[in-house]
């Protein structure tokens, strides 16, 4: 699970990185043999690290993060140490980035005075919060899932790119961790979701709700996140986005497996179009081609203001025009094999050269199975 503490990020504004630790990063953080150290520790030799760091973090917080980015350094060296992250490029990258809003400042700063450290090391780094903004806003995503939301940091990050209108449903095993998501995200004016339980059991369960979502992400337990994939790719829309976090350093040897053998199946998977990026502990992107899943024309929630309504029957055109494209790139893909059906209940879909094709005979994936109004 375990993402690269952000380096220098603490606070967002940078706190100053101790000149000693600057030295040991440029040297390129763990190695093997630091590795076999660690790995060798007893029970009695955690007690006393516990009680070392318990010490520090109520001294100095800013050294104390310094030591827990060494324990992720040293989780992260049993990935393909080639790929551990360069210090210095992360510095760069979050200098070069829109820094992160209070409220995710917030978040990332609670999360590490309150939560214990061997948790609050898997927090999503800040780049990739970015990242993921930057993402759910050019998708003018609408309904969003986030699987494995801890502290609600990354889950933060999408909302604020949400409208109003917009929700993001958070899955998290841990009902204390999703207690201090749902505390700090309420205050969003996007809609949250929380649903604290096992994701498999989730992800059956909002499956069967004849759930559909503009924007995934998955970041829980790695042995599972093939299975993850799998649901989250029935739960997305056609041409919506699927993030994976955690795809390119790992904690253990069976994490390992078990995304070498993700990465195979997603890189050959003639139902998305994917590309890894090299950020944080590895971002796995696929859009979803084809086949259309939406059920049910569209009516927006209730009590939405002007503005909102005419943004939202706008933002459902859009979607439907996804759908009718990712219909068309699907035909052409199977030589005209494939014919979408009409999803139950909807008129028959105008046939080319008809024109309309709008929400009221495309149906938009941002509120399926509602009747227009
Ligand atoms: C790496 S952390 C997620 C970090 C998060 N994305 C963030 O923004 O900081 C993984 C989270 O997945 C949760 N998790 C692990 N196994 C799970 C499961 N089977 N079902 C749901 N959540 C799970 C953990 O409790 C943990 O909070």
């Amino acid at each position: 699970l375990a993402h690269a503490a952000p380096r220098g990020a603490f606070s967002a504004s940078a706190l100053a990185e101790p000149a000693a630790e600057q030295a040991a990063a440029a040297a390129g953080g763990a190695g093997r043999d630091e590795e076999a150290v660690f790995m060798a520790k007893t029970a009695a030799d955690e007690e006393v690290e516990k009680r070392r760091l318990a010490e520090l973090k109520a001294t100095n917080m800013t050294a104390f993060v310094y030591e827990l980015q060494k324990y992720v350094d040293q989780i992260n060296a049993t990935g393909p140490p080639p790929l551990a992250p360069d210090n210095e490029l992360r510095d760069v990258v979050l200098r070069s980035s829109t820094p992160p809003s209070r409220l995710i400042d917030d978040i990332y700063n609670y999360t590490f005075r309150s939560v214990p450290y061997e948790d609050a090391m898997y927090i999503c780094a800040p780049e990739q919060a970015t990242l993921l903004h930057l993402l759910a806003r050019v998708m003018r995503a609408r309904e969003c899932l986030d699987v494995g939301s801890f502290t609600g940091y990354s889950a933060g990050a999408v909302m604020q790119a949400l409208p109003a209108s917009g929700r993001l449903t958070a899955i998290e095993i841990r009902g204390e961790y999703a207690a201090i998501a749902s505390r700090f995200l309420s205050q969003l004016p996007a809609r949250l979701e929380t649903r604290v339980g096992d994701a498999l059991a989730e992800l059956r369960a909002l499956e069967a709700e004849g759930r559909l979502f503009d924007f995934i992400t998955i970041d829980a337990d790695k042995q599972q996140q093939q299975q993850y994939y799998e649901m989250c790719l029935r739960l997305l829309r056609p041409r919506g986005l699927l993030v994976m976090f955690g795809m390119m350093l790992y904690p253990t040897e069976e994490d390992k497996e078990a995304i070498d053998g993700l990465i195979s199946l997603v890189a050959n998977d003639t139902r998305v179009t994917t590309t890894m990026l090299p950020v944080g502990c590895g971002v796995q992107i696929c859009t979803k081609k084809g086949e259309r899943a939406l059920t049910g024309p569209l009516v927006p929630p209730a009590d939405l203001p002007p503005a909102e309504l005419r943004a939202y029957m706008l933002e459902a055109e859009l979607a439907a025009i996804d759908v009718a494209l990712a219909d068309a790139e699907r035909a052409r893909e199977t030589g005209g094999r494939y014919v979408p059906r009409p999803p139950p209940g909807a008129p028959e879909p105008p046939h080319a050269g008809g024109g309309g094709g709008g929400s009221g005979a495309l149906p938009g994936p941002k509120a399926a199975g509602a009747k227009q109004p």
